[in-house]
């Protein structure tokens, strides 16, 4: 029998093994209730939309150096934030960038809003990123569901029913999982996760803080979940 998987356990592991991103704030910064500026976050959320941590971390340090708050990008000419986005792809992201800078610099007075509801209204911020903002930059009780979430919620449940069936399953289990105390760093934890342990091949499980409440671990199955249903 599996034990209930813990959120502070995930914690305790991201206390220790979190990423570090230069749009993030460490754990212990966060603990002392240094949270991020909202603009770094909404910023390196549009740009991982389709793009690898890696490839965003080069782009995101020129913005911000060009344009260090949302009113700078929002005061910004269309064709040198084109420019500075080339590369980057997915070109519909930086021409709702540009609106959303503008939206928040001239309906907000320049400061993000806080929930996810208000969050959503802004131009290109979809469902997503509504909530990684909501939950990483306010620390509200957002669950926030990529990739990387749903393979690590179809390990830990042995969810068999493939993808895209088996998505409002996963984001459910995944709501229920999240703590209302450090939402912000428990929604980055389960990225990380996802990302360095619970990989789509060859996880890590002998290093993974939930072994212990992994189904498809105890089964032996974690490698071949998430299913997916052919395309
Ligand atoms: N992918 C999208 N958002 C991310 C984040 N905040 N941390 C790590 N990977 C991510």
């Amino acid at each position: 029998m599996c034990e209930t998987p813990k959120s502070g356990d995930l914690l305790d592991w991201y206390d220790q093994n979190a990423r570090a991103m230069p749009w993030r704030t460490a754990p212990a910064d966060r603990k002392a209730g240094h949270l991020p500026d909202p603009y770094r976050v909404w910023l390196s959320e549009v740009m991982l939309q389709q793009t690898t941590v890696a490839a965003v971390r080069g782009y995101f340090l020129r913005f911000i150096e060009l344009w260090p708050t949302v009113v700078d990008l929002a005061k910004a000419d269309d064709a040198a934030v084109m420019g500075e986005w080339a590369g980057l792809g997915y070109y519909a992201r930086a021409r709702n960038l540009l609106k959303c800078a503008r939206a928040v610099a001239n309906e907000h007075d320049g400061a993000f809003p806080t929930t996810h509801a208000e969050l959503l209204k802004l131009p290109g911020i979809g469902p997503y990123t509504a909530s990684a903002i909501a939950s990483i930059a306010f620390d509200r009780p957002e669950t926030v569901v990529d990739g990387n979430v749903e393979r690590v919620m179809s390990r830990l449940f042995a969810v068999q029913t493939p993808l895209p069936a088996a998505k409002p399953v996963l984001t459910d289990l995944a709501a229920k999982l999240t703590p209302s105390e450090r939402p912000g760093d428990y929604a980055q934890a389960v990225m990380d996760l996802g990302a360095t342990i619970c990989t789509p091949r060859n996880p890590a499980c002998g290093i993974c803080p939930w072994i212990n409440a992994c189904q498809a671990r105890s089964s032996g199955i974690a490698a071949s979940l998430p299913r997916k249903t052919p395309k």
